[in-house]
């Protein structure tokens, strides 16, 4: 199982890098790789082996992070509804985006950086993807359309494919800049 030690972290080439495609049907060392990091993610919002292991709660993991440059990533999140999102991507393509932006009040965070950072991340609020989606041992080709927190949370993992971490976003003369076209996102039961 991968642990907090397996995580790749900023300073890393690996994460500077552009992803390669991964080949269809998964071999099964590709296909380990995916299961594991679904499984860190599971483990990783579990609070008893959360602690037992040390992890950090994720609610996204790309390949690069784990030391690979080819393009998986899981998303395990909840919306700012409360609705549950899994997605287990293989090769997924941003095929559109809105002009429409949005971000997230306190900031992003990353399992592969160790420092907080401040600053908003500005990222289109809907997106469009091609992908395959990771089911039983199966992968079928799907296009979502993303909006709010999860299409954060896609991008953030896709910036991961193509070498940028969320640091790299922030303005640095200005981290907390607001362009006229974003808005933050509202969650539900939100007590502030
Ligand atoms: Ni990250």
């Amino acid at each position: 199982m991968i642990l907090m030690k397996d995580i790749i972290r900023e300073n890393n080439p690996i994460l500077h890098c552009k992803s390669q495609d991964v080949q269809i049907p998964l071999s099964p060392e590709d296909e380990k790789a995916l299961k594991d990091m679904i499984e860190y993610l599971f483990n990783s919002q579990d609070e008893k082996l959360q602690e037992k292991y040390g992890l950090r709660a994720g609610v996204g993991l790309a390949a690069p992070q784990i030391g690979l440059n080819k393009k998986m990533l899981v998303i395990l999140a909840y919306d700012e509804k409360g609705n549950s999102y899994f997605l287990p991507m293989v090769n997924p393509k941003l095929i559109s985006y809105s002009e429409e932006l949005t971000y997230l009040e306190s900031g992003e965070g990353c399992l592969s950086v160790d420092r907080e950072v401040k600053g908003y991340v500005h990222r289109p609020r809907r997106v469009s993807v091609d992908t395959y989606l990771y089911d039983k041992g199966q992968l079928n080709h799907v296009r979502l359309r993303l909006k709010n927190y999860i299409a954060i949370v896609f991008q953030h993992e896709y910036d991961h494919l193509n070498g940028i971490l969320f640091v790299d976003r922030i303005k640095k003369d200005d981290p907390f800049y607001i362009p006229k076209n974003s808005t933050p996102i509202k969650f539900e039961n939100d007590d502030e």
